[in-house]
C-alpha cells in the first residue's frame, strides 16, 4: 500500500517504545472508536495489545461527544483510536483527557508555530485571527466487559488539511492547520511525533505524575464567562469558570455567588 499513513509508512518511522507497534490503516470505515471496540469485544485473537492503533483516511460515521457527528473530507485529517489499559484509580480517569489534549496541543504548536489552547474539557484550539477555533476534538470511551476493567479507547480527530470551504460546521468554530497556515502540514510527521507524545505522557502518569498542573496551564476556558450544560441533568450554568479541581472538574461561579462542580459538560465561551 502507498498510501502516506500506511502501515509501512509508519512502521518505517515509528519512534515509540510501544505505542502503535500495532497499527492497522484503513482508507474508510465507519469510525475507528467502533472498530476497535469491535475488534476488543469479539476477543481478538491474539488479544490486542495496549497501544493499538486504528487510522482511517475517511469515517463514514465519524463521532464525536455527545453524539455529535464528527466530519472530515477524505485524506484531509488524521482519524485514529488508541486501545490503552491504564493501571490507575478511578479518580485518576480524567488523566488521559488531560494528557492527550496537551500531547495534540503541543505537537500542533511544535509542527506549525501555531498557537494552542485547550477549551474544556477536552477540545484543542488554536489561535486564528485573533479568535480561538477548535482543531482537534477527543472521544474516549470505556469499554465494558464481564470483569471489571479500565480498557479505554482514545479516539482523536485532527483537522489538518482540510481546505477552509470544506471545514464542517461544528458549534464550536473549527479550523484545520491548512486554514491556519495557509499551507497543507505533513500528517505522517504529525502522527508520528503525536504517538511518541501520547507515549511520553502516559508512561509519566502510570509513575503516578499528574497531568493537571500542564493541561491546566493551557485551558482557555479559566478566567472566562461560560454558559455550560450539565451532562446527565441538562442543567444550564451561567457564570465564571474560575479553576479545574486536581481531578479535571469545573468550578463555575454563578451570579449569585454559589460555586458549581462540574465533573461533564458542554461549554461555551460568552465572552
Ligand atoms: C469531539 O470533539 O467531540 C470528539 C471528536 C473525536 C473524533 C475522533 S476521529 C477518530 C475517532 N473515531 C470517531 O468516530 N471519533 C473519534
Amino acid at each position: 500500500m502507498n498510501h502516506e499513513l500506511s502501515e509501512t509508512a509508519v512502521a518505517a518511522a515509528l519512534t515509540t517504545r510501544w505505542l502503535g507497534h500495532m497499527y492497522q490503516y484503513l482508507p474508510q470505515t465507519y469510525s475507528t472508536n467502533d472498530l476497535l471496540k469491535e475488534k476488543l469485544d469479539h476477543l481478538s485473537r491474539p488479544p490486542l495489545p495496549e497501544g493499538a492503533v486504528v487510522l482511517a483516511d475517511y469515517q463514514s460515521q465519524g463521532r464525536g461527544r455527545l453524539n455529535r457527528r464528527w466530519a472530515a473530507p477524505p485524506r484531509t485529517s488524521l482519524l485514529f483510536s488508541v486501545f490503552l489499559r491504564p493501571r490507575w484509580l478511578p479518580w485518576q480517569q480524567n488523566w488521559l483527557t488531560m494528557l492527550a489534549g496537551v500531547a495534540v496541543a503541543e505537537v500542533i504548536e511544535a509542527k506549525t508555530g501555531l498557537t494552542t489552547g485547550l477549551k474544556w474539557p477536552n477540545d484543542v484550539m488554536a489561535l486564528h485571527e485573533g479568535q480561538w477555533r477548535k482543531v482537534s476534538g477527543l472521544l474516549l470511551e470505556g469499554i465494558w466487559t464481564a470483569a471489571p476493567s479500565q480498557d479505554v479507547i482514545l479516539g482523536i480527530g485532527i483537522n489538518v488539511n482540510i481546505p477552509p470551504d470544506q471545514l464542517p460546521q461544528t458549534i464550536t468554530p473549527p479550523i484545520s492547520l491548512l486554514a491556519a497556515m495557509g499551507k497543507p502540514v505533513p500528517r505522517l510527521d504529525l502522527l508520528l511525533d503525536l504517538l511518541r507524545r501520547l507515549e511520553d505522557g502516559y508512561g509519566r502518569a502510570q509513575q503516578g505524575y499528574s497531568p493537571q498542573p500542564t493541561w491546566r496551564q493551557r485551558l482557555i476556558t479559566l478566567g472566562q464567562p461560560v454558559q455550560v450544560t450539565k451532562i446527565g441533568s441538562g442543567q444550564i450554568i451561567i457564570g465564571f469558570a474560575e479553576d479545574v479541581d486536581d481531578w479535571g472538574q469545573l468550578l463555575v461561579r454563578d451570579k449569585s455567588g454559589i460555586l458549581h462542580t462540574i465533573l461533564a459538560g458542554d461549554v461555551t465561551l460568552r465572552g
